[in-house]
């Protein structure tokens, strides 16, 4: 007999976590690991085309889908390319894309983005006319319409919002978040079904939701980046959004990758603030801090795998090392066993079709 545990019983006289059986020799849990059937009856968690948000790129321009080099299979396409392409989303099952936009100008204040015919609102409106149904996530940070491309408002002297006793370089807080209402509502207006800051300012998730309530954008969700980390992961995304910082990095603002107890507390500052949905990004290598919230939050969770995980895949598949379809899903069921109620991946369309195909 083995005893793992105190020997406490329980009603039906057996003790929690106590081996029942006489001998490890005849323990088999390969039994239920004999063929695919008995797998497949005993598998705790499966993956759908429905667990996915594919994240696109949207450019200025026409007829163009503009390869992205180092995320193979992704584009920036322009606005006349969407409605066949959220078609095509849609048709898969993929309940949802994530929309990231890249404008013609870029200014100190990150203009684009709140401008009703600015690169989002027109591509959130040629999608809503092709595929209605498809929900449009709008990625609701700065960095990719700035021209020093951090995600806000930046203290610089000469500039109108300059504040003397804060340091030189300083993400300002509070008037981004302001802005960040204003471009909220004009994408909200656009048609945009859920608003996703990314930004990691203080008070965005509040600031949001009154400014969206205020323009009577009650019905409209906010699914925030609660724990979003100063990633190295991020690196292809900054080609593919045209959005490196000019200096510096993004540290005064997004997480330190280090820190377990700190994203608990901003995933709970998100809650309180009003956020329907939370977001962990990255994803694979953040894996402890989406079961920790997936323990102490009943929102719906997603896990954003991001641009270096999928470059990572696809670079090590190229190099004939690993399997792209078979590592791909089984990062995608990680996620998902880890807690994660949907995943932001640039694998959408292929997990969708691997998934269907069985
Ligand atoms: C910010 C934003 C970033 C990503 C999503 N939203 C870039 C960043 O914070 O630098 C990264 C996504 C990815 O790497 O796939 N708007």
């Amino acid at each position: 007999m083995i005893v793992t545990d105190s020997p406490k019983v329980n009603g039906n006289g057996i003790a929690p976590n106590m081996s029942v059986a006489a001998s490890p020799a005849v323990l088999r849990p390969r039994r239920l690991r004999l063929n695919p059937t008995l797998r497949r009856m005993v598998r705790e968690t499966t993956l759908t085309p429905a667990d996915f948000i594919l994240p696109l790129f949207v450019r200025y321009g026409r007829v163009q889908r503009a390869p992205i080099s180092s995320m193979p299979g992704q584009f920036q396409l322009t606005v006349d390319q969407l409605a066949a392409e959220a078609c095509e989303i849609a048709d898969l099952g993929i309940p949802a894309v994530i929309l990231f936009g890249i404008p013609a100008e870029k200014d100190a204040a990150g203009s684009d983005n709140y401008n009703p015919d600015g690169i989002v609102p027109q591509a959130i409106r040629a999608i809503k006319d092709a595929a209605p149904e498809l929900i449009v996530i709008s990625d609701m940070c700065f960095c990719e319409y700035t021209d020093h491309g951090h995600c806000g408002l930046i203290n610089r002297p000469g500039e109108a919002h300059y504040h003397a006793h804060l340091p030189e370089g300083y993400l300002l807080n509070d008037p981004t978040r302001d802005l960040l209402a204003r471009a909220s509502a004009v994408h909200a207006q656009a048609g945009a079904d859920i608003i996703a800051p990314s930004g990691m300012v203080d008070g965005m998730v509040a600031a949001i939701r009154a400014g969206l309530d205020g323009e009577g954008f009650e019905h409209v969700s906010i699914m925030s980046y609660a724990v979003k980390s100063a990633s190295g992961f991020y690196g292809p995304f900054r080609e593919a959004a045209e959005s490196p910082p000019a200096f510096g990095d993004r540290s005064q603002y997004q997480m330190d990758p280090a820190n377990r107890r700190e994203a608990l507390k901003e995933a709970a500052l998100d809650v309180a603030e009003g956020a329907d949905l939370l977001i962990v990004k990255p994803a694979l290598p953040y894996l402890d801090i989406l079961a920790a919230l997936r323990e102490r939050h009943r929102l719906p969770l997603a896990a954003y795998q991001v641009s270096g995980e999928y470059a990572m895949l696809h670079a090590a598949a190229a190099n004939g090392w690993i399997d792209l379809r078979r590592c791909a899903l089984e990062s995608l069921i990680s996620i998902k066993r880890a807690g994660a109620d949907m995943i932001l991946t640039y694998f959408a369309k292929d997990a969708a079709r691997w998934v269907l195909e069985g």
